[in-house]
């Protein structure tokens, strides 16, 4: 495929944007969206198919976002589209028993070593909710344990310290400062919430002496991805869940971003750590809106009917059309060397990128492997946690250079929270042609 061209003009995503505020607020339907972030403005994508985008100006994109990594195999992969176009003349939902959710469970339990049973919901915010209901009914505890800058979702009792903020108003590691993410939430929400500070076993230690038998849970990414992408130090997730079992806490692993991304097993079996609840959702609906809590039944089953039950109820879980193309992309996914090639595309991606700023003489460091990475433009070595992120990020200098590679045929978001997303539709090519728009980029950032 031909390497995508200098952008030529945005005057009709421009017009959109203008359309689009009349109707919407800031004009897109989620503030990641909008001008604050593409500043001047949004840019319309109208088409994809593969690894490449197009927008409204027929601009064409090598897409290294992915919907946020939910497109784990490219845009309009043609077996999905087959899937949903066969299925969808059956008809899209039933709110009923179905065979394609039967389908879609047993992949699925064959895939994550610690899934005895799974229950789909729409996004991962609703598997996170749901988990820290079902820990919470489990153990008869209140309180649950969160890291500083994980993003579990949008649920109000996980939108503390989801942000980053400037480093003197995070308060002392023993002590963070409790910083609400968001309007509208009711402070006495907060009071069942530990907070923090994460990939610090002694910090982990200490909070966990003080509060760990009120706790129902400690929830967890494996990898914090809500800061670009920042690996758990050797040995922490273990430790993490020898100290969970210990207070009798359940160790809720949110593998939203992850699943299904590192191994077919997730991060669990990627670092060999058994969760009591793990949660998926982004690559699992390969672009459908999904999510999933898994666990061992003694703990799931506490949803089946009964006057104790833990509630979930939801007109389209297990959404008929969703769950065809779960079945579908699992499939896909557990084809031979699926993870060998992704790891290599990225370790590809990465390599080349950390070669163009060495030749550059930059400060910066690509961060992660295989099909996840970020890029931090910082005078360190490594960024090792959410404070870290917070002192030592130049995330201005980042978004500058992300608008320098929109300009030169690549697609990303120019927040430097997110992370760089390698789907099974990316080749070398897209990984060269990243190398030269960087290097491009570079020449006279500064
Ligand atoms: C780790 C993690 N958990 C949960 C969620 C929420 O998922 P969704 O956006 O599908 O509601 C996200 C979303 O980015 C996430 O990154």
């Amino acid at each position: 495929m031909a390497q995508p061209s200098r952008t030529r003009s945005r005057t009709r995503s421009q017009q959109w944007f203008e359309r689009a505020q009349q109707s919407l607020v800031e004009g897109v339907n989620s503030p990641s969206r909008g001008a604050p972030v593409y500043a001047p403005s949004p840019i319309a994508l109208e088409r994809g198919h593969g690894s490449r985008v197009w927008d409204a100006d027929g601009n064409e994109y090598i897409d290294f976002m992915m919907s946020f990594g939910a497109l784990i195999q490219g845009h309009a992969h043609p077996t999905l589209v087959k899937t949903v176009s066969e299925a969808m003349a059956e008809g899209s939902h039933f709110a009923a028993a179905t065979s394609a959710e039967v389908e879609a469970a047993e992949r699925f339990r064959q895939m994550v070593p610690s899934a005895e049973v799974v229950r789909f919901t729409n996004t991962g915010s609703e598997a996170t909710m749901l988990a820290l209901r079902l820990a919470r009914a489990h153990t008869g505890r209140r309180k649950f344990l969160k890291f500083e800058g994980h993003y579990h979702g949008w649920y109000d009792p996980y939108l503390l310290n989801a942000h980053s903020h400037p480093p003197e108003q995070l308060g002392p590691v023993e002590n963070p400062a409790r910083i609400p993410d968001s309007e509208g939430i009711p402070p006495s929400t907060f009071d069942d919430v530990v907070l923090s500070p994460w990939n610090d076993v002694a910090a982990l230690e200490r909070v966990l002496r003080q509060h760990g038998r009120e706790l129902a849970a400690v929830i967890t990414e494996p990898i914090m991805a809500n800061m670009g992408c920042i690996l758990p130090r050797d040995g922490y997730l273990q430790r993490l869940r020898e100290l969970t079992r210990e207070c009798g806490a359940m160790l809720i692993l949110d593998e939203v971003v992850t699943g299904f991304r590192y191994s077919s097993g997730g991060c669990q079996e990627y670092y060999g750590v058994q969760p009591d609840i793990s949660t998926f959702g982004k690559a699992l609906g390969a672009g459908f809106p999904v999510g999933a809590v898994a666990g061992p039944r003694s703990i799931l089953e506490r949803m089946g009917w009964s006057e104790n039950m833990v509630l979930h109820y939801g007109t389209f879980n297990g959404h008929r059309l969703t769950m065809k193309v779960v079945a579908a992309n699992l499939d896909l996914l557990s084809a031979d060397r699926t993870y060998l090639k992704l790891h290599a595309v990225g370790d590809a991606a990465i390599a080349g990128l950390r070669e163009v700023f060495r030749r550059r003489q930059l400060k910066a460091i690509v961060q992660g492997f295989g099909p996840m990475f970020q890029i931090y433009f910082t005078e360190r070595d490594t960024i090792q946690d959410y404070r870290d992120y917070c002192k030592y990020v130049d995330t201005k200098l980042y978004s500058r250079f992300v608008h320098r590679l929109l300009d030169r045929g690549i697609y990303m978001t120019p927040s430097n929270g997110l992370h760089w997303i390698i789907s099974t539709a990316h080749t070398d090519a897209d990984v060269q042609a990243l190398a030269d728009a960087a290097d491009q980029a570079c020449s006279g950032l500064l």
